[in-house]
């Protein structure tokens, strides 16, 4: 790994743990304006102070993101269908002049195992590895988002190993309960979890605790974070338990405590 690559993803883990807190807004590129993200400059505005990397389109950020922030950018540089189409079907949509133009810290794609275009998705992030390498850009692959498929560890180390064989820096996917340390011992790059649809803090937090636990290096959560009715509070709660190994009850304390405080917007402008 050249020092571009090192220094790029250094900046995404935090230096104590570790361990990383992604912020994830990069809903609308298939799903339109999303409940919690129909306002994105403010959602995340008031989230940005409390992540350690932020996974966003281009659109977005050239849109809705001040240039001056210091929080490391990765850009998801993938999309195509809508909700409403075959998900599958997704191709490369920005260039790695765009990503080096917008000084991201790394680029994101979804890989679609077991689905319509499994084979199609996974080239495509080999040529995205080739390219990226070029440049010590991380890249990112995405795995299990897609419609039916049943998210247990047989399939989710499938997907995992498979990102990083062809040679993924990082894999992000889902939790499972049953035999999550296998998908993190099968995968010899780090794997941060995405949250899912929105469930009640304290499970939340129970989730990102269990994976944590089970080696995971990470989240890179979205809803169940800015679909809370305190999403600051929620997010620092999770920072509480993958940095400072927060138990789950130490975590929805300080949520429960968070969220009676009023937000300070302490990003510049
Ligand atoms: C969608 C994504 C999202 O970034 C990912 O799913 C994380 O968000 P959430 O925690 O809401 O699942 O890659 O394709």
């Amino acid at each position: 790994m050249g020092w571009g690559m090192k220094n790029r993803l250094s900046g995404i883990f935090n230096p104590k743990s570790g361990k990383t807190v992604m912020l994830a807004v990069d809903h609308g590129y298939f799903q339109g304006p999303t409940t919690g993200l129909k306002k994105p400059r403010e959602t995340i505005t008031q989230l940005l102070p409390y992540s350690d990397c932020l996974f966003v389109t281009r659109g977005i950020l050239r849109n809705c993101v001040s240039p001056a922030i210091s929080t490391p950018i990765f850009l998801r540089v993938s999309g195509g269908p809508s909700v409403l189409g075959e998900l599958s079907n997704e191709d490369l949509t920005t260039s790695m002049k765009e990503a080096l133009r917008l000084n991201a810290s790394g680029v994101g794609m979804s890989i679609f195992v077991g689905e319509k275009n499994e084979d199609r998705t996974i080239s495509s992030l080999g040529r995205l590895v080739n390219e990226a390498e070029e440049y010590g850009m991380p890249v990112l692959a995405i795995t299990a988002v897609g419609k039916e498929m049943a998210r247990d560890a047989r399939y989710l180390g499938l997907a995992c190993r498979i990102a990083a064989e062809i040679g993924a820096h990082m894999v992000k996917t889902y939790y499972c309960e049953e035999d999550f340390e296998k998908v993190v011992e099968g995968c010899p790059v780090p794997i941060v979890i995405a949250g899912g649809k929105k469930i009640p803090e304290k499970d939340a937090l129970q989730m990102a605790f269990s994976a944590i636990s089970k080696g995971a290096a990470g989240v890179d959560m979205g809803r169940n974070i800015f679909q809370s009715e305190h999403p600051a509070a929620m997010i620092q709660a999770i920072r509480a338990v993958v940095h400072e190994n927060y138990s789950v009850d130490e975590a929805f304390e300080l949520f429960n405590k968070l969220k009676g405080q009023k937000v300070v917007d302490r990003v510049v402008e």
